[in-house]
């Protein structure tokens, strides 16, 4: 694997490449991302990997210093895996030469909503690194994770919109044993938080099951989902039941007759955010 840090030194290694497959991350690389290179892999040749903590998607508050940096030992877990080809692996710099002041604006009905309430700025920041990195790998393929499902959303419109030639691929959200979904911030929990991390999970799948029972009555569904959570100690964002096709709240009328439903949540256990989501549909 070449690992490259510069825009220079990775053009000169894809130079000629027509069916490049790229898998962006922030590094602290776990099973799950090790997961989507795989996946990458067979949607393209060569597979470029990225990692870098993009400094834009995080609020004033959120925790952009304290964010896992482990580069040497993410090479080591890609060299074992000889999914990459190229690691490009840029230092803000490289990356952010001068101040961003060109910035994409996802629209406020996607990228305001659910995540982008909470973090405001935070997906105009990672549809601007998303189409700057694209803008340097020049793939034909990308893969993201559907853990982060609104990101996905935010990135298939942002490419569809304008016209990037670039085919976006989801993988499954990959999870442990016991449903916690993997993610770097979980070397964050502390044991005891660790434990009641896949209360998170398992609270989804019972609003899935109330649906799937024929429940239609959003509030209630949400409203004790998020009740258990806090009883359990969580400081509860949101518990949302939303529309697959755009996020939007679904009528009763339309979750009787079977549209595609996804449920997201996020919360926080002590100072770790952990967001979820899981797909509902009727068969
Ligand atoms: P990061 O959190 O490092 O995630 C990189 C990719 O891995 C994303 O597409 C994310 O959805 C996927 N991923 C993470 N955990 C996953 C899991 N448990 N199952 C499936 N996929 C998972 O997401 C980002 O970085 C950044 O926002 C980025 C897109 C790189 C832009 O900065």
């Amino acid at each position: 694997m070449k690992v490259v840090h510069t825009i220079e030194e990775l053009r000169d290694q894809l130079r000629g490449q027509l069916r490049v497959a790229f898998v962006p991350t922030m590094g602290n690389l776990h099973p799950a991302h090790l997961a989507l290179m795989k996946l990458a892999r067979q949607h393209g040749d060569p597979v470029v990997a990225s990692i870098f903590v993009n400094r834009l998607q995080f609020g004033p508050n959120e925790d952009f210093d304290q964010y896992p940096r482990t580069l040497a030992s993410d090479i080591e877990k890609l060299e074992r895996e000889r999914d990459v080809y190229v690691l490009f692996a840029p230092n803000e710099r490289e990356m952010y030469p001068e101040p961003q002041n060109f910035q994409v604006q996802p629209p406020s009905d996607l990228g305001g909503i659910l995540e982008g309430e909470f973090r405001p700025g935070f997906f105009g920041g990672v549809s601007t690194v998303v189409l700057k990195l694209f803008s340097c790998v020049q793939p034909s393929v990308a893969v993201f994770g559907k853990k982060d499902y609104q990101q996905l959303m935010v990135v298939r419109n942002m490419c569809r919109q304008f016209q990037l030639p670039v085919q976006i691929l989801a993988h499954e959200t990959v999870r442990d044993a016991d449903g916690l979904a993997l993610s770097s911030r979980n070397v964050f929990l502390q044991p005891s938080e660790r434990a009641e991390a896949p209360q998170l999970y398992s609270t989804l799948q019972s609003v899935a099951t109330g649906v799937l029972a024929g429940g239609s009555d959003v509030a209630s569904l949400e409203g004790q989902a998020a009740q258990t959570l806090a009883s359990r100690g969580w400081d509860v964002d949101y518990v949302s039941l939303r529309r697959q096709r755009d996020l939007l709240a679904p009528s009763p009328q339309e979750i009787l007759s079977g549209e595609p439903l996804v449920v997201l949540a996020a919360a926080k256990l002590g100072a770790t955010r952990l967001i979820d989501n899981l797909e509902v549909c009727k068969k």
